[in-house]
Parts: structure tokens; sequence; C-alpha cells
């Protein structure tokens, strides 16, 4: 997808060993539409050569102040202006620190500083050693650099080159272009807390067999990425899929319906809009047996019998906080057929003001989905599209529609 179409990105390197990862990042920007840009400190160029970021980048990689190039001989101020954004990974401790200090020995530093701060945002990702990433002396600079204007990225935990393990690790090249595309999109969600469920329920028989549905979980884990994006706060209630967990977002996960339940209502309790796409099993077997359930030779086969399951969203759409308005909350329906009348009868009997209605065997497992919205004034439809595109329509629906939802 092309998210970040139209942005130019000055992609800055500074002298750590995960300027490997770098090379990625910036094929990534690419492939998501951006120009990009990339200079490079001259430690930086200890540990990946230019002509590999030019290959990648497609333009000629800029290093020095002196750079006899640019007509005006000033990089440092013909690079940032052409910026949306000025992009350091990695950002090393070194590097950190010379920012904290407004240093301008190099080109990278020099541009740093000459960019016009309240037109060209300065995103920083850290790489560092654990240790030198828990010194005083970092997370004192790091404070100030952000106190200064700068977006701190954060950084991942585990395994690092120096053969230690803790924080400090540049986060992954995906993660990094999922933060930028959040960091441009547009805030229609700001202050809002966003609660979503997502995925299927599994209902177990025994220790090892259980009940359970072909929900992905990826319309539910799109939403709450693209809640994330439009700068709500997100807690994603996730049923057992295996997708990685959108930046930025709570994740609590859960198996069966009734788990689902208890999650859901101790985080609906301060949310202030809910989106219930989890696939939750309408039944779960009337009891669970302690033990694997075993043949026994004769031919037999067990009878099951089931339990109703509680209904999430129609429990938390009766809640005190929906019902004083506090609480939005948007159902999804899953149909075969008829689709329009089935979305408006659910909405009605759930007592929700929006209700999304998709063909269930159309988008289970799919990386696209087509929508219809059904509140009171009627029915939208959005056409069929990645579900990531879908889902920040929806958010775009539902921010739409809270101003007059209140009142
Ligand atoms: N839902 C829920 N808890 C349940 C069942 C459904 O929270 N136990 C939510 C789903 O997340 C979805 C919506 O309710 O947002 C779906 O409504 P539902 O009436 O369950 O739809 P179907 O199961 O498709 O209903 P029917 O069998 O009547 O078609």
């Amino acid at each position: 997808m092309q998210d970040l179409a139209g942005k130019h990105i000055v992609l800055g390197l500074t002298g750590g060993i995960a300027c490997y990862k770098s090379a990625e990042l910036c094929r990534l920007f690419v492939k998501a539409g951006a120009t990009v840009q990339v200079v490079m400190t001259e430690a930086a160029e200890q540990f990946i050569t230019p002509v590999t970021m030019q290959a990648l980048s497609g333009r000629t990689v800029y290093t020095s102040q002196w750079d006899t190039r640019e007509p005006n001989n000033m990089p440092h101020i013909n690079l940032s202006r052409e910026a949306d954004a000025i992009v350091l990974a990695p950002c090393s401790a070194d590097f950190i620190a010379r920012l904290v200090q407004g240093r301008s020995d190099d080109l990278l530093s020099l541009m740093c500083l000459a960019r016009p701060m309240d037109r060209i945002p300065l995103l920083i990702a850290p790489a560092m050693n654990r240790e030198m990433w828990a010194h005083p002396a970092t997370q004192r600079n790091l404070m100030q650099v952000a106190a200064d204007g700068a977006t701190v990225l954060g950084v991942g935990n585990g395994w690092q080159a120096c053969g230690e393990t803790g924080d400090g690790r540049m986060l992954e090249p995906a993660q990094l272009l999922e933060d930028v595309t959040a960091f441009f999109s547009p805030k229609l969600l700001a202050g809002q807390k966003v609660l979503v469920t997502a995925g299927p329920t599994f209902e177990a028989l025994d220790p090892i067999r259980g009940i359970t549905n072909h929900s992905s979980g990826k319309m539910g884990f799109a939403i709450a990425r693209a809640a994330r994006e439009a700068g709500a706060d997100v807690t994603l209630v996730a049923g057992p899929v295996h997708l990685p967990t959108p930046r930025g977002v709570a994740r609590v996960d859960v198996l069966s319906a009734q788990d689902m339940l208890e999650a859901t209502t101790r985080a609906a309790q301060s949310a202030s809009i809910f989106v219930a796409t989890a696939a939750v099993a309408d039944w779960r077997p009337a009891t669970q047996s302690n033990q694997k359930i075993k043949k026994d030779g004769s031919g037999r086969t067990p009878v099951l019998n089931f339990t109703e399951n509680p209904d999430i969203l129609l429990a938390v759409a009766k809640s005190e906080r929906a019902r004083s308005k506090k609480l939005f909350c948007v159902g999804f329906a899953a149909e075969s057929e008829n689709l329009a009348e089935h979305a408006k009868a659910k909405r009605e009997r759930k007592g929700i003001p929006l209700l999304v209605g998709n063909i269930g065997p159309l988008t289970f497992g799919q990386d696209d989905n087509a929508l219809l919205l059904v509140d009171a004034n009627g029915v939208r439809e959005l056409p069929r599209a990645p579900k990531l595109t879908l889902a920040r329509e929806l958010m775009t629906e539902i921010a739409a529609r809270l101003p007059d939802w209140r009142v």
C-alpha cells in the first residue's frame, strides 16, 4: 500500500550496527510511495556503504557538508527544506548527545540544527547497547531531544550484536514504517480510548480439543492499527490468532467467549469507542472434561450438549456507560445473504448507533473486504478494498458521527 505517497523523507544514518536494517527501511519507504534522500555520517559509512543506500533510494547519498554538488554549497539547507520529515535510523547515543548540544560539525547534525522546527519534524529511532541505553546520560538526553521537539520512536528488546540481551535494539524496519505512517496520519481520534475485540474464540471440550471458527482477526487488527494511527489510545482484546500486535496497541489475549467478556467489560469501563469485530462462538460445550475424552473401543461417539455464550456486544451496549453516551458501540455482522436487511435488524436488536455488515464467506482470512455501514440515517457502502484501507475509512466515519451522537 502506498501509505507514504507524496512524502519526501530524509533518512539519516549514524554509526551503529543497526545500519544494516536501514537498507530495508529505505526500501520499505520507497515501496510505500515516498521519495527518500539518504544522508550518512562518517561513522555510518563504517557499517554500510553509500552505494547500497544509493541503489535502494535511487538518489545519490550525501555524507559531507562540503559536497560541491549543491550550487550554493549548502546541502544542510537544501536537503532539509524539501523534507516532510527527517528520520534518524539508527540514531546512536553519541548522535543524540550531539543533537542535545546543538552540535553542527558534520552534515547530518548541521542539517538537523538548521531544519525549520515548525515545518519539518525530526523522528528518532535510537539504537545502542543496553547499558548505553539505560545510562542516565542517554535517558536524560532523550528527554531533552523530545522536549526540543523531536519524536522518539522507542527501541526494541532482545538479542544485541554485542551478545548481550536487553533494551536498545533499533526497531525493525516494518515497525518503523508503521510508526512513520502513523505519524503522518490525521489525528481524528485524539483523546479517544478505543476498545476492539478481534478474532475467533476457542471453546474447550477437553484439554486437547475445542470448537472455534475461521475468523482470522485481520479486520479487527487493522481497526486497532487504524485507531492508533488516528491518535487513539487502543486496547485490543484478541482471541487465538497468529497476528503481530499493531504498534502502540495494548493487546490482551483471551481464549473463550467468557474470557473475552471479562477482558472486554473491564476495558469498556474507561473506553469511549467500542468496536466488536470478534467472531464470538455462540455456544460452548455445556461441560468441559478435565482430561482428554478417550475412545472406549465400543464405537460409541460422545454426545455434546451446548450452553449459549454471553453476547459481549449486547452486554457492553446495555451498560450504563454506553447508555449515557460515553461509549460509542460499533458491531459487525457477518452474513451470507440479504446483508442490508440482516444488518439493519441486527443494529436494532443490539441497540447500537453503528453496525458494519460484511459477507462472511467472502472475507474470512482475506486481506480485503467490502463493508456496509448501517446507522439511524440509512446505509452506506464502502467498496472492496484492503482491510487496512477500510479500517481507516471506518475510523473517519466513526469520528464524523461522534459529535452529533453525543449531544
Ligand atoms: N458478538 C459478541 N458476542 C457474542 C456474539 C456476537 O460480542 N457472543 C458481536 C460480534 O463481535 C459482532 C456482532 O456481535 O460485532 C455480531 O452479532 P451476532 O448477533 O452475534 O451476529 P451473528 O452471530 O452473525 O448473529 P446471527 O446468528 O443471528 O446471524
